[in-house]
């Protein structure tokens, strides 16, 4: 894959062969790519617990909100869920302020896991305080992001927006569409 390829590739996903397992060498591999992200001042306040046992998987999972705009869709059944995650804190013995870190790190962490086969969900609609009792996560951690990750078993297609609606949705295949905004609309002449 070019890095076009890769980037077009790295869709969100939120159904998964729950059995596969991905090794903590996959994760590690990953968490590599944010470490050699940018960073604001080069501060690197970032800090990442891995998780890849279905038991963690199954207490992490009642901490997220999925997709907000399937109303009708309570997240992913079991069978579907994701097999790992990484949750990004920021480490508040360093610096209060994250600026866009986190971002940049997640975009890492999601580019490679393509590239490896496996498919995720950044997630920041999280129950804050439930997670940081089911995972022990100490006060001068705070919880930034989730990523969910899996190997995939949702089709996904990008469609051009149409009437200005945003929203992803999926058809009667449960295919998953996301609207993207065309690129003559985003680069500005002023
Ligand atoms: C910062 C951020 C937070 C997000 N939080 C959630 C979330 O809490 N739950 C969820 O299901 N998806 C979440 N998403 C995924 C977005 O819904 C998804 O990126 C969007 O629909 C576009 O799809 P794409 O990633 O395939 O381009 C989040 C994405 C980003 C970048």
């Amino acid at each position: 894959m070019n890095l076009k390829e890769l980037v077009y590739k790295t869709r969100t996903c939120r159904r998964f062969e729950e059995s596969h397992h991905i090794d903590l060498k996959i994760l590690e591999g990953l968490i590599d790519l944010a470490r050699m992200s940018a960073s604001a001042a080069n501060r690197q306040p970032l800090k990442y617990l891995l998780y890849n046992t279905p038991d963690f998987c199954e207490r992490i999972f009642p901490s997220i909100a999925w997709a907000g705009y399937l109303k009708e869709w309570p997240g992913p059944l079991a069978g579907e869920r994701p097999s790992a995650y990484i949750v990004i804190m920021g480490d508040k013995s360093i610096t209060e302020t994250y600026s866009v870190d986190h971002g940049i790190a997640a975009q890492s962490i999601m580019l490679g896991a393509t590239e490896a086969g496996f498919g995720g969900c950044m997630i920041a609609s999280i129950k804050r305080d439930l997670l940081r009792d089911e995972l022990k996560i100490p006060e001068r951690f705070e919880i930034l992001l989730i990523l969910a990750l899996g190997k995939p078993v949702e089709k996904i297609i990008v469609d051009d927006i149409k009437d200005n609606d945003i929203k992803y949705w999926r058809d009667e295949k449960q295919t998953h569409h996301v609207p993207k905004r065309r690129l003559d609309e985003l680069i500005l002449k002023l």
